[in-house]
């Protein structure tokens, strides 16, 4: 549902020096969206009819991620001068010109605030009919923040930024979230005024509040129940400290749904992954990205997955793997690498020291030790010895290997793309494959073995080798040690 009445301004067009990175700092990530993008999220959540990202920093790289996350969102673009108040007119002119609703205004950098505080927030907000109503937090350590002074009745007098506190206000715990929302008219009038005799020079968002409670319009600040949901991000200590945070909602999230994560803290888990009921995470696991883990399926220790799509009961220990699809009851791992483009069908295994990419294994087929299998499609209940090798670069281009069903590679066959081995084929151990292989035959292209009697005794002599072969000559035929 949209409120036709209300607005979403997101201030996010400052630098973020204090990331010290050359990503904009709204776009580093938290659970696998960039902090604006959660912000963006909670705008929709709230059912805002317009929303605005104000940009300037990075303004094309920011604006294509606004793209991605809201492409209803609206971007505005911050002139030269600094500061939030600056920040906040672009966005107000973005809006309709005779839009006289509220407007929230939230920051790029404050990546958990939540709809449901927000929505709280905005029922005081109209139902004490406030030109301006702020999100302000008690917190252990203020340092940093704007502080809200209040004068001896306890009313909000005006926002004092760190920079320009006394030591008094300093003291103060009650901060300012950077979270608002205002009577449209109200940011009209007092925006176009604000100076920058401050500080840092900037155009404080803040000094709106005071020159409203300096007119005696009706003003409210709101401590937030969760002061954590309002810590914005301005450096990498925060940045980690929320991610942790925003992931221990998620690891709670799933672990309601029925998943068993045995260590919540070693396991991350991305906004968007979906895990099916009695599915199992042990430690030291990332499920990232748009990756989807059916029921029962058993994750870990120790494993990436990105991108990926994991079957029902399929089982996934110690493995690396992107852009992968791993059937019901397939089995990988451990110490497995699946690159983009691996499709393992149901039943089958990718076992230890396999490394595949765009590799299509079909239904029970097992690759199951130390191979390399890339551009490669395998039928169905095949077994692909050990040590197996898909030669598909010549230096100049890859090419495909295409093994069928029913084939038993001998260990340390390497097949030498382009090449196609037919259903029910075998191979010798060693063979290199450089030719296609008819349905039903083997192949083999190792000379026949030729031993050398007594070539250590004459070519080793004196050498433990050749007192052992001596030894085993010297005993009767049958005899062990
Ligand atoms: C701001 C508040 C402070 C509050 C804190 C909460 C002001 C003056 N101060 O301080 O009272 O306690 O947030 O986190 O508002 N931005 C622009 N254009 C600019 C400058 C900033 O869009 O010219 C954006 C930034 O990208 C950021 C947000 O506004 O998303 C806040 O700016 P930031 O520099 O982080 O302000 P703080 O110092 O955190
Ligand atoms: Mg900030």
């Amino acid at each position: 549902m949209t409120d036709s009445r209300l607005a979403v301004i997101v201030l996010a067009a400052g630098a973020g020096t204090r990331m010290r990175s050359r990503t904009p700092k709204v776009l580093h990530p938290i659970a696998g969206v960039p902090m604006i993008g959660h912000v963006l999220q909670t705008a929709r959540e709230l059912g805002a009819a317009h929303v605005v990202a104000v940009l300037r920093h990075e303004r094309d790289a920011v604006a294509a991620a606004v793209a991605e996350w809201a492409p209803e969102a609206v971007v505005a673009d911050q002139d030269e001068m600094p500061g939030t108040g600056r920040a906040a007119e672009a966005g107000l002119a973005a809006l309709p010109s005779d839009f006289d609703g509220d407007v929230v205004v939230v920051s790029g950098d404050v990546p958990l605030l939540d709809a449901g505080t927000l929505g709280e927030l905005l029922t005081v907000h109209r139902a004490t009919a406030a030109a301006a109503t702020l999100l302000s937090a008690v917190v252990e350590d203020p340092t940093g923040y704007g502080r809200v002074v209040r004068d001896a009745d306890g009313r909000l007098v005006r926002i004092v930024e760190q920079k320009d506190a006394t030591d008094a206000e300093r003291a103060v715990a009650e901060i300012n979230s950077g979270t608002y929302v205002f009577a449209a008219a109200a940011l009209r009038e007092h925006l176009p005024r604000l100076a920058a005799d401050n500080a840092q020079g900037e155009r404080y968002l803040t000094d709106v509040v005071g020159l409203l409670a300096a007119a005696g319009s009706a003003i409210a600040a709101v401590p937030v129940a969760e002061p954590w949901r309002v810590e914005g991000v301005n450096d990498r200590v925060q940045l980690s400290r929320q991610a942790a945070r925003l992931n221990a909602l998620i690891v709670r999230r799933h672990q309601l749904n029925g998943v068993t994560i045995v260590d919540p803290a070693t396991t991350w888990i991305d906004q968007n992954v979906a895990i099916g009921e009695d599915a199992v995470i042990w430690p030291n696991s990332r499920l990232a990205g748009a990756t989807t883990v059916d029921r029962g399926a058993s994750i870990g220790p120790d494993t990436t997955l990105v991108d990926c799509e994991v079957g029902e009961d399929a089982v996934v220990k110690r493995a690396d793997a992107t852009l992968a699809l791993i059937g019901p009851r397939a089995s990988v791992g451990p110490f497995a690498y699946l690159r983009p483009g691996t499709e393992l069908g149901a039943d089958g295994k990718i076992g230890t020291y396999v490394e595949t990419k765009n590799a299509k294994i079909g239904v029970g087929s097992k690759v199951p030790h130390l191979s390399y299998v890339g551009d490669t499609t395998i039928g169905e209940h095949t077994n692909i010895g050990a040590g197996a090798i898909t030669a598909n670069y010549d230096d100049v281009a890859k090419h495909p290997t295409t093994i069928g069903s029913h084939v038993h590679s001998g260990s340390h066959t390497v097949f030498v793309a382009p090449v196609t081995v037919g259903d029910g084929a075998k191979t010798g151990a060693g063979a290199v494959v450089r030719k296609d292989v008819p349905p039903g035959a083997l192949a083999m292209s190792i000379a026949p073995q030729r031993n050398i009697e007594g070539w250590v005794e004459k070519n080793r002599a004196g050498t433990d080798s050749a007192r052992a072969a001596a030894d085993a000559a010297d005993r009767p035929a049958g005899t062990d040690d």
